[in-house]
């Protein structure tokens, strides 16, 4: 009862979860710049618009530690040194970033600052804000036209900075989202993988597998981390298969097998209400099917079938020949790579077979 209840609890974090990771993707969608960034193209983002837009030489952006105690370079292009870190004191950066405003200085080299940011002759300073915390800082220096910084120019820098720190803020919480629904999700997997003693670690093995299968495909980052989230639930429909099925030591009849059969079907079921997954879902549904469309589940064929579904379909069928079940031996890697060769087209995607194989040859360097 407990386990059900751990299950169910799981379930609706993964909900919440997903409910606030789909708030934020839309948010992160909608920045009008920076949207489908990294931290670090957002970045690189900041000091190329500034450089275009206030003619600049030389920008940089850095983010404030934990603790608020040092700024460290992000990026820099120019004459930036970009291991420069500032510890907190009274100098010109911390100046501007306590008092959450932008600050201008000329003439550098004639001032007590030349020692603080040695090579520059004029710079300007703003903190990045975000809602929640100042995260750092944007900083140009040298004009290209030598001239001093204008306050038109420090307008165009506070916005620079305002677009950048609304897209910052959003995507380090995106990431952290991420990687708690990530987390929830192999919190569920291993409730699920508990009941077997013969699924054990085959999750975490699949999601490896069809990650470098779809690395090696060229897959975007964004369809790789699907293709992830769909690996680690591809099993979640064997919450409801008869434990006693799960755990046979011996083969399964025929009616077991029905049974079995039943877990793409219900885990999409179960997922059903999670419509950010949409394509989650489809893959998690179809990753039994066969190619050719024969002795497959829902009798899907070839492009019918998801794209991640065929990547999945590899991904599984190699990790379940190379695990011991309850009625035959591991097979070893060679004789499963031989035997997954000898069903392409058959059982599984030509194309998915070639990057496969590329991965494999990589795999068994590492493994
Ligand atoms: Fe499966």
């Amino acid at each position: 009862m407990e386990k059900i209840n751990t299950e169910n609890d799981l379930s609706l974090t993964i909900q919440e979860l997903s409910n606030a990771y789909e708030e934020l993707s839309l948010l992160y969608r909608i920045s009008e710049v920076f949207s489908f960034l990294s931290v670090d193209e957002i970045c690189s983002r900041i000091v190329s618009e500034a450089v275009t837009t206030i003619g600049v030489k030389t920008a940089a952006v850095l983010f404030l530690d934990e603790d608020g105690t040092k700024l460290c370079t992000e990026t820099g292009i120019g004459s930036w040194d970009k291991k420069r870190e500032f510890i907190r004191d009274s100098g010109i950066l911390w100046k501007s970033i306590d008092s959450k405003r932008p600050s201008a200085f000329c003439k550098l080299k004639e001032t007590e600052h030349r020692d603080y940011l040695p090579g520059l002759s004029s710079l300007m300073v703003c903190p990045i804000v975000g809602k929640l915390k100042t995260l750092g800082a944007v900083v140009v220096a040298d004009k290209e036209s030598e001239e001093e910084f204008y306050s038109k120019d420090s307008k165009l820098l506070m916005t620079i900075a305002a677009q950048a720190g609304l897209a910052i803020e959003n995507a380090f919480l995106y990431n952290e989202l991420e990687a708690l629904l990530i987390g929830a999700i192999r919190s569920l997997v291993k409730a699920l993988e508990a009941s077997s003693q013969w699924t054990a670690g085959h999750t975490e093995r699949v999601t490896e597998y069809a990650v470098g299968i779809g690395r090696v495909m060229g897959l975007e980052s964004e369809t790789v981390e699907k293709l992830k989230i769909s690996a680690l639930l591809h099993d979640i429909g064997k919450i409801a298969t008869p434990k006693e099925i799960l755990n046979k030591n011996c083969k399964l009849d025929e009616l077991e097998w029905i049974e079995i059969k039943k877990h793409p079907g219900l885990g999409a079921e179960i997922l059903e209400e999670l419509k950010q997954f949409k394509d989650i879902i489809l893959t998690i549904k179809y990753h039994h099917e066969h190619w050719d469309g024969e002795r497959g589940i829902f009798g899907l064929k070839e492009e019918e079938i998801p794209f991640m579904a065929r990547i999945l379909a590899v991904a599984d069928t190699f990790d379940a020949l190379t695990s011991d079940r309850p009625y035959r031996k591991r097979k070893s890697k060679e004789d499963a790579i031989k035997e997954i060769v000898s069903c392409t087209g058959t059982q599984f995607d030509p194309e998915v077979v070639a990057s496969f194989l590329k991965w494999a040859e990589h795999f068994s360097l590492q493994h």
